[in-house]
């Protein structure tokens, strides 16, 4: 069976974790492949909200199983605490969750060092969720991180030991306080239990599967434009967030990749520092933050918000190797007059439908098409034959711009809410 992508076609905090969850009764494997705990992952259904930052979105389901694969940095810490509350939903677990040998572990001076870069940047800082992803994968570059296998082995502690005083040499470096003692219980506390759970070698349990013909979502974390190569760098996350990504992150062959679903808003948020040239930071910006509720789920600080960025799509579809758009969010804009699309952006005085190279550092002045609002509710049962004419205008406007299929409509945060066309 082919397996089927999922990636964030914007700056993150898509909905991913919603369509994850609605595609997820159709597959026997849901797979995070990179990433760690900077995602939140919202799911809504039968009147509750989960979110998730390291457990794939298919946890709540009875046929897949889940598996955090080799691609993601997991803290010990964060991942007891969201499988302790998975399981007062009343999900087995245990039975359901299997983690890769070869996945990274997030150290609490990871997070440290990640809290002390940050303050020293100053104004010039990231905006990271603090959760030590970029230290983690630091030391995995940099051949130095312990892999949860390690903690299988006899001199895991000193292994742990090596790395934190490597870690303590570095934080002389900077003139930031803290205290390693509560955090440190918490984690060995996490280590112990990550023993209890399916530890397997991700690779061979990925393609084993395939070969008995089951069928894989891969569940991608972070937006396409917070890559680590093709992102706004340096404000981005550390991992491959676009499809390439699916392919270290779990050990698979690319033929195997059939189709990839983006998910992008039917506008456009970003969270944390860099550049986004359809930021609105006015009234209407405010009005969108307000309407869709745009605070972070991981850090709940809010998102900034503008309209959709139809270059950044192009150019995060380009890359992805997209096959097909869902587009959620689209009740947000229900009462709104007017709407507008990016379709190109003057840099400079100069009309181009390209990202260039650190455009952070160029004047970007985004060049608007506008559409009447088509203010009424898109319900869930309406049908594209019913849909309100100006809505179906800006549909076939997106498709036209993109030279992508729109399957899905998320029209609420609900797992009932989505339209498939
Ligand atoms: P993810 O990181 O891509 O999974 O997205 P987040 O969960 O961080 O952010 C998406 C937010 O929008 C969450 O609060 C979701 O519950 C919510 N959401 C998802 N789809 C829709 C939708 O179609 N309409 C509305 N109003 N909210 C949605
Ligand atoms: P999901 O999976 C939105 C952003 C941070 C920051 C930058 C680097 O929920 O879509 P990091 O902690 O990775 O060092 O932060 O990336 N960021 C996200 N923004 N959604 C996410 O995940 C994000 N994960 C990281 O805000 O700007
Ligand atoms: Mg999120």
């Amino acid at each position: 069976m082919p397996v089927t992508v999922i990636i964030g076609a914007q700056w993150g905090d898509e909905g991913k974790g919603k369509i994850v969850d609605v595609l997820a009764p159709q597959y026997d494997v849901v797979a995070r492949f990179q990433g760690g705990p900077n995602a939140g992952h919202t799911l809504v259904f039968d009147g509750k909200k989960l979110v998730l930052h390291t457990i794939p979105s298919g946890i709540f389901h009875d046929r897949p199983i889940n598996l955090i694969g080799n691609g993601v940095v997991i803290d010990p810490t964060t991942l007891q605490k969201e499988v302790d509350t998975v399981r007062t939903h009343g999900v087995a677990v245990e039975e359901k969750l299997y983690i890769a040998k070869k996945a990274h572990l997030i150290l609490p001076t990871h997070k440290v060092l990640d809290a002390a870069s940050e303050a020293a940047k100053g104004k010039a800082k990231i905006g990271s969720t603090l959760r030590g992803i970029g230290p983690t994968y630091m030391d995995k570059t940099g051949r130095n991180g312990l892999r949860v296998g390690n903690i299988l082995q006899p001199d895991f502690k000193a292994q742990y030991h090596t790395l934190k005083e490597k870690h303590l040499e570095l934080l002389r470096l900077y003139d930031y306080d803290y205290d390693l003692e509560a955090m440190e219980e918490a984690w060995w506390a996490g280590i112990d239990f990550l023993r209890t759970l399916n530890i397997v070698d991700g690779e061979y349990f990925i393609n084993d599967q395939l070969q008995q013909g089951k069928a894989i979502l891969a569940e991608g974390a972070q937006g396409s434009m917070l890559d680590i190569d093709y992102g706004t760098y340096p404000y981005v996350t550390s991992s491959n967030t676009i499809t390439a990504g699916v392919l270290t992150g779990l050990g698979l062959q690319p033929k195997h990749i059939r189709e990839v679903i983006g998910i992008t808003k039917a506008y456009c948020t970003r969270v944390g520092s860099g550049p986004f040239p359809t930021e609105l930071d006015n009234d209407e910006g405010q009005r969108l933050r307000d309407v869709g509720g745009e605070y972070g789920a991981t850090t709940g600080r809010p998102r900034r918000c503008g309209w959709i960025d139809l270059p950044a799509l192009q150019y995060t579809i380009m890359l992805s190797g997209v096959t097909q758009l869902a587009i959620t969010k689209i009740d947000v804009l229900n009462a709104f007059e007017t709407i507008r699309a990016a379709t190109a952006y003057a840099i400079d005085g100069v009309e181009t439908d390209r990202w260039i190279f650190d455009i952070g550092k160029a004047t970007v002045n985004p060049v608007y098409t506008s559409f009447p609002g088509w203010q009424q509710e898109v319900e869930k049962n309406t049908t594209p034959d019913n849909f309100p004419s100006a809505f179906r205008e800006y549909l076939r406007f997106l498709e036209d711009r993109l030279q992508v299929r729109i399957s899905m409509l998320s029209t609420g945060p609900d797992r009932e809410q989505l339209i498939q066309l």
